[in-house]
């Protein structure tokens, strides 16, 4: 690594620098979509404020405490200016992006129509889609093809227009969470993958046919839901090959991100956990995906892992070997996107007196979730850009966004929050040249 020691000269790696558009590509136009899309020109027109965003906000502490250097990260870093980012993207309905962020019902009517020409000129192309992935959706706008390798030559001609009219590009599935799978023989290698495109193997979602497209195209790939897609040997192998960073899965919005807040600072006190319980009512079209027991089994999966991981209970089997863990979904249309997640925790003190802890989170879900694709979209970009960075495949220093972050074979993701932004101003720090910060305290101003 090419970090400086204490006071050395700062060298970072090679940053190609951020010239020209940057195409931002969406599978699944649907809330999460238009309210980023509406979201960045709303703060590129200085409506409303960029609030959430570690890029446009965040400020990163460099060197000792005493030099007082915390510049913003998105001047230390150079990462594409919002001005830059062109939109586009695929979707099974054609409603143009005005008319999506109207079904989705996140923004406010009077927000939207001051940049109603600018959502409408944003239409979706048709969708590589499946209904035995998604069951409870249809819709009209769709590719046909003899085979999925055919739709994967679609998507791939789809990415070269865009590639013609920006300069760099980065692809984020923003699209509903599919039926529960798991990793066969088909997702190992791409000579498996490529003969079960040609096969219509089944084991093959939708969701992985974009992913092929896009690292196929050296096009970096951000995963927004639980879907296994990019989490895969073929893909880990494909975006080596091409220099395509990825990231994922599951966007870490509300539930799991105070869940991954409150987790660590139990196991830090050493104080016991007997039971978790959590519950969410959402009423959006993502709820509605949820209603579905199988998609709902493939984001049971991405919400249960963290506690496991958190709390170690194979280290500490007295304070957490019997937690009981429970995470349920119910679709309640009068909420809207306005998630309500409620969560009751049983945790025990000093001589094992039992507590509770109950938290009631009444949050707007694409409203946390759309800073979050923002920002993995530039960071994406700029690893892509990167020397050390851009052949890693998984970039496991954006596990600070996702509820269940992928990470190389044999090695266990983390999941405390803080540990993850620690890992990620780190990276930018490494990005920067700068001395990484340890908080050691060997020195006082450390
Ligand atoms: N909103 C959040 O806070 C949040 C948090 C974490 C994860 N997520 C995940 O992000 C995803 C999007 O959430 P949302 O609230 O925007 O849902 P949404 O239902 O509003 O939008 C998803 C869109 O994807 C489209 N779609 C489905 N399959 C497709 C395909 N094969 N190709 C193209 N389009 C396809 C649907 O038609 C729909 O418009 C979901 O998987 C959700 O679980 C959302």
């Amino acid at each position: 690594m090419a970090i400086s020691k204490n006071g050395g000269p700062a060298t970072g790696p090679q940053i190609e620098p951020a010239k020209g558009k940057l195409g931002v590509m969406i599978p699944g136009m649907g809330a999460v979509a238009t309210t980023l899309i509406a979201g960045v020109e709303a703060v590129r027109k200085g409506i409303a404020p960029a609030v959430g965003s570690l890029t446009q906000m965040g400020t990163i502490r460099l060197g000792k405490r005493t030099e007082s250097r915390t510049p913003l990260i998105r001047d230390f870093v150079p990462l594409a200016k919002l001005e830059d980012l062109c939109f586009t993207g695929w979707d099974i309905f054609e409603q143009d992006m005005y008319q999506a962020a109207q079904t989705a019902r996140v923004l406010e009517g009077a927000q939207l129509e001051r940049i109603r020409p600018f959502l409408e000129g944003i239409r979706p192309m048709p969708a590589a889609f499946d209904q035995r992935y998604v069951k409870r959706l249809s819709g009209g706008n769709v590719k046909k093809g003899a085979s999925k390798r055919d739709l994967a030559e679609q998507l791939r001609a789809d990415i070269q227009s865009v590639k013609r009219s920006t300069e760099r590009q980065v692809m984020i599935w923003c699209g509903s969470t599919e039926i529960f799978l798991v990793p066969t023989a088909v997702h190992q290698t791409v000579e498996a993958f490529e003969k079960g495109l040609d096969d219509n193997d089944p084991n093959i979602a939708p969701s992985m046919i974009y992913a092929y497209a896009a690292l196929k195209e050296g096009v970096p790939f951000a995963n927004g839901a639980p879907n296994l897609t990019v989490d895969l040997p073929v893909m880990q192998d494909l975006s080596r090959r091409n220099a395509a960073p990825i990231c994922g899965k599951d966007f870490k919005t509300g539930q799991t991100f105070m869940k991954t807040v409150l987790a660590p600072a139990f196991k830090a006190r050493m104080l016991g956990v007997s039971g978790w319980y959590s519950t969410n009512i959402l009423g959006n079209r993502d709820g509605e995906v949820l209603d579905d027991p199988e998609s709902f089994k493939t984001k049971e999966e991405s919400k249960l892992g963290v506690l496991d991981y958190i709390l170690q209970p194979e280290l500490y089997p007295q304070l957490y070997k019997d937690i009981y863990h429970k995470v349920r979904i119910n679709y309640y249309p009068p909420r809207g996107d306005n998630k309500e997640g409620w969560d009751n925790i049983d945790i025990f003190g000093w001589l094992g007196y039992p507590m509770q802890i109950k938290v009631d989170f009444l949050c707007r879900d694409s409203i946390l979730a759309a800073p979050i694709a923002l920002d993995l979209i530039l960071f994406l970009d700029l690893a892509a850009r990167t020397a050390d960075l851009k052949e890693l495949g998984i970039q496991e220093w954006l596990s600070f966004y996702f509820k269940s972050p992928m990470t190389p074979v044999g090695l266990y993701p983390e999941h405390d929050l803080f540990i993850q932004s620690m890992k990620l101003k780190n990276t930018l720090r490494h990005i920067g040249g700068e001395d990484l910060i340890t908080h050691l305290g060997l020195e006082y101003y450390d």
